[in-house]
């Protein structure tokens, strides 16, 4: 069944009020910033669905569950642990879309694919055999939810994020930022979340954004001096140098 342009925006509003209103009574720090980001990631991980959804030639079907999945599968990223958020979120979609009266084998469907787009992963087993098992476990519409999540994490976005994560923390200069960014952990983690992917259509997405995070960090390596040659000497060295300070 297809929703109507009224009953999507009433989703959409749903879920966008609910961050809202969680994120500040739950107590969280920088509640309207923290909402408005997540409210983003939703509409960010709806528009990689919409992509997915094309090149898996989804029905209008399964493109109507797994786009108000998509909607809701970070709902409650405020009221419950993070290991918790997508039962909790499939809960109260479930709640939501019952009450507008929608049918319970629609609202199952859209359901599963909440609770299936998040996997804690361990450092204990191969990861792709971990992602096999998940996947092996999960409807198409699950899975497809699951990658557009994903790719969320990989590509301009990730490196955007990162970018803001540092400069929340210290006050980094660029070459400090070039550093981090051609050695350090936020490529490893975008290729780390790349190997969890598990559509075809995701895959190809992954691949197309990992390429392009290589080729940025090969420009930054051109353009960018990473180590300064003249390190700053120190006070002894100065007078020894009679450097004028
Ligand atoms: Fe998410
Ligand atoms: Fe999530």
């Amino acid at each position: 069944m297809a929703l109507s342009q009224a009953q999507w925006n009433r989703v959409g509003q749903y879920v966008r009020s609910y961050l809202q209103r969680t994120a500040q009574n739950y107590g969280h720090k920088n509640a309207e910033y923290r909402a408005v980001w997540r409210w983003m990631h939703t509409l960010n991980v709806l528009k990689n669905l919409d992509a997915i959804l094309d090149g898996e030639k989804a029905g209008d079907d399964a493109r109507d569950v797994c786009r108000v999945a998509a909607l809701f599968h970070d709902v409650d990223h405020y009221t419950v642990d993070t290991q918790y958020h997508a039962l909790r979120g499939a809960e109260t979609a479930t709640a939501f879309l019952k009450r507008e009266g929608h049918p319970a084998q629609y609202v199952e469907r859209v359901a599963e694919a909440i609770r299936g787009h998040h996997h804690d992963f361990s450092d204990d087993e191969p990861i792709d055999e971990q992602v096999a098992r998940i996947a092996a476990g999960l409807s198409h519409e699950a899975r497809m939810v699951m990658d557009a999540e994903t790719l969320d994490k990989i590509g301009a976005n990730n490196i955007l994020q990162s970018v803001l994560t540092m400069s929340a923390v210290s006050h980094p200069q660029i070459f400090e930022v070039t550093r981090e960014l051609t050695s350090g952990w936020p490529l490893e983690r975008a290729r780390t979340w790349a190997q969890t992917l598990v559509t075809t259509t995701g895959k190809i997405m992954g691949a197309q954004r990992l390429d392009f995070y290589e080729r940025l960090l090969r420009q930054l390596a051109e353009e960018v001096v990473a180590d300064d040659p003249f390190p700053q000497p120190s006070q002894l060295t100065q007078e020894s140098l009679q450097v004028p300070e």
